[in-house]
């Protein structure tokens, strides 16, 4: 068996296992923590040449019976559409409480099959087998799982945790560089609120230490998460650039992907801040050479007050207010919250400061 880094989430009580060449090890590794069951995996039309055949080869040599779906690539899957038909195919393929999903791809996947998973029977185990630097580092970890709405994203979904986690960072090896980048908004958005010394790596732009950037993101992700599971309080912080890059994902009709969005939230969100004495303005010009570095955009042509609108729906508005994240110089972010009628002044106050940044 190949050697691998363990992370263990304590919410949920799962393992996330780093490392490389685990997808052909996936049948054994996963028959340590579960019994042998029939798996239906998931995958998208973009990862099953690449890497499906590995693992149904894995599974069926540890004694698992597979089944599988492949679903459209992209955004555009993550909806309710694909939902109902994966629901159908896992009753179809024969899964009964005791079989298993297998999420195999990007955080698209990982999204809609752990909500698969959540809802069909009740509920059945799934695991995450990320192939994308996004979903190694953020998406498989946490057990947030869902699918958008033509209101907007992710708004219908479960908190639901994976059994076990496998990134097998040579996955990334097949990754065009732009989806890399997506990643890398993730991965700067962790150095931002949690740890300086990964945010000066992401400043050198590539090229990427795979172990050390994924190992390091899911420490950080399953502390927080294992204090806040339900992203009521500290969880919060993981949403920085979230806000705005959601409304920038619903704007652009999903044609910027989410990595990218994001990256411009973070960008639009800490210029508001700056603006609104919150934060100094030199996190800002940091934030936007980190993207730059990594070829990710600072800004994406839409309004303060477009943006605004775009955010009312957001899951993050509760009782009317709306948290804010607070970029620190010092690696370490604050939430304060504003009321949500307000958000498209503080927006507002940041344009002209991102404007000099860009
Ligand atoms: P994605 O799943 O769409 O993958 C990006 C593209 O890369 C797709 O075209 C896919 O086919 C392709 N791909 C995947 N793996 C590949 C590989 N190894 N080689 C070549 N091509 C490969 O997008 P993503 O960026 O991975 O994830 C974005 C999604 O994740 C969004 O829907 C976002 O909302 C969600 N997300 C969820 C969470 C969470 O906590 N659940 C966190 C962050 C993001
Ligand atoms: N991606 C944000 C979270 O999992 O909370």
């Amino acid at each position: 068996m190949n050697k691998f880094k363990t992370v263990h989430v304590s919410s949920g009580g799962y393992d996330v296992l780093i490392g490389r060449g685990l997808l052909f090890d996936a049948g054994q590794l996963i028959s340590l923590c579960r019994p042998v069951c029939k798996i239906l995996v998931v995958t998208d039309d973009n990862v099953a040449p690449l890497w499906l055949e590995k693992v149904t080869s894995s599974l069926r040599a540890a004694g698992f019976e597979t089944e599988t779906m492949i679903l459209p690539h992209g955004e555009g899957s993550k909806n309710l559409s694909c939902y109902g038909r994966l629901l159908e195919r896992c009753a179809e393929a024969g899964l009964t409480r005791g079989g298993m999903i297998a999420a195999l791809g990007g955080g698209v996947i990982g999204d809609i099959a752990g909500f698969a998973a959540a809802t069909y029977m009740r509920g059945i185990a799934y695991i995450q087998l990320p192939t994308t630097l996004l979903a190694a580092v953020d998406s498989s970890v946490g057990g947030k799982t869902a699918v958008d709405l033509e209101a907007g994203k992710n708004l219908c979904g479960a908190f639901y945790q994976p059994r076990l986690v496998l990134c097998d960072l040579d996955t990334f090896s097949t990754l065009p560089d732009e989806i890399l980048s997506d990643g890398a908004a993730e991965v700067i958005k962790y150095g931002v609120i949690a740890d300086r010394e990964l945010f000066s790596a992401m400043l050198k732009g590539k090229p990427l230490d795979a172990e050390y950037v994924v190992e390091t993101c899911v420490r950080i992700k399953a502390d927080i998460v294992g204090r806040d599971f339900y992203d009521r309080g500290e969880r919060r912080v993981l949403n920085f650039g979230h806000t705005v890059g959601h409304a920038i994902e619903k704007l652009s009709g999903y044609k910027i992907t989410h990595g990218h969005a994001v990256a411009a939230g973070m960008a639009y969100e800490t210029a508001a801040a700056a603006a609104n004495n919150l934060c100094p303005k030199t996190i800002a010009a940091k934030i936007a050479e980190a993207n730059k570095a990594w070829r990710l955009p600072v800004s994406a042509g839409f309004s303060a007050s477009e943006l605004a609108a775009a955010a009312m729906l957001d899951k993050k508005i509760d009782g009317g207010r709306l948290a804010i994240i607070i970029p620190k110089a010092d690696g370490r972010a604050e939430i304060q919250e504003i009321e949500a009628v307000d958000f498209a002044a503080y927006l507002q106050a940041g344009e002209r400061l991102l404007s000099e940044v860009v």
